[in-house]
């Protein structure tokens, strides 16, 4: 049901390094963590980056949405002083170059598809499911005339709380394992899982049960929680049957806590 890494970075590097970056996926590293969720989006010319927020103004110096600037217009931002002036100097990054640095680094991902805009949601599936399928060519060829091969495992996951841009994601890449996120578990979640035939439910802990847990998993899905930054409440929730979670807290949480 879950065979991929159980403890994840969240956003790259958790809160100890500027989000989405290059830099966050190197400071999981030296934190034993090789496994990282992270977010993409589209800029205006449909170039897919690491990016959480909609517009500039948190992560990203000065103002606009990422939906209606160029690539050219963000890639020379600084991306890194906001949080520390130690990671001042850090620039954002495309999904291809974030999965170049996780590809050679043997980092597993949870690729977050998130459209910066509804009307980018289909299109922003689409070429993220493209882009991640295109490296995982020879894995995906494998499992067709072996579906049980260990390669299965290194599968990166595709999760989004958009249901068109999952759906474009399975209709781009079918084969690539999709995870649907929610905040609040709806009552018809089965549904939405079976016609994105998806492998595992995303949730929020906050808003978790283990009455809900017990049903997702009697259900046959994986079940994967954001984001949750105390070991007592990770042990709690693996105890109610979660599969797996990311953490902010790769400082107080050890990756093989699972
Ligand atoms: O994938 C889980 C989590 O990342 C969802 O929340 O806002 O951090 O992308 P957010
Ligand atoms: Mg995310």
């Amino acid at each position: 049901m879950w065979p991929y890494p159980k403890v994840l970075a969240h956003r790259g590097g958790g809160t100890l390094a500027p989000e989405n970056t290059l830099a966050g996926f190197r400071t999981g590293l030296q934190f034993g963590y090789r496994a990282a969720e992270f977010d993409v989006m589209l800029t205006r010319d449909e170039v897919p980056i690491l990016m959480h927020d909609p517009k500039r103004g948190r992560t990203l110096p000065g103002e606009g949405q990422i939906a209606e600037t160029d690539w050219a217009q963000l890639r020379d931002l600084e991306a890194g002083a906001w949080l520390n002036a130690s990671f001042a100097g850090e620039r954002i990054c495309t999904l291809e170059q974030g999965l170049d640095f996780c590809l050679e680094h043997g980092i597993w991902m949870n690729v977050e598809i998130k459209p910066g805009a509804p009307e980018q949601a289909r299109r922003t599936g689409e070429l993220a499911a493209l882009a991640v399928g295109r490296r995982f060519t020879a894995a995906l060829e494998a499992l067709r005339d072996n579906p049980a091969g260990a390669q299965a495992a290194t599968l990166p996951v595709l999760s989004s709380f958009s249901f068109e841009a999952l759906m474009a994601a399975r209709e781009a890449a079918p084969d690539l394992p999709r995870g649907f996120l929610v905040d609040v578990i709806p009552a018809d979640w089965q549904a939405h899982l079976e016609q994105l035939q998806a492998v595992a439910l995303h949730t929020s802990h906050k808003n978790l049960t283990p009455e809900l847990a017990g049903q997702v998993k009697a259900a046959g899905y994986g079940l994967f929680c954001y984001t949750v930054n105390d070991a007592a409440r990770a042990a709690q929730i693996k105890e109610w049957g979660v599969d797996a979670f990311c953490t902010d807290r790769i400082d107080l949480i050890a990756a093989d806590a699972w």
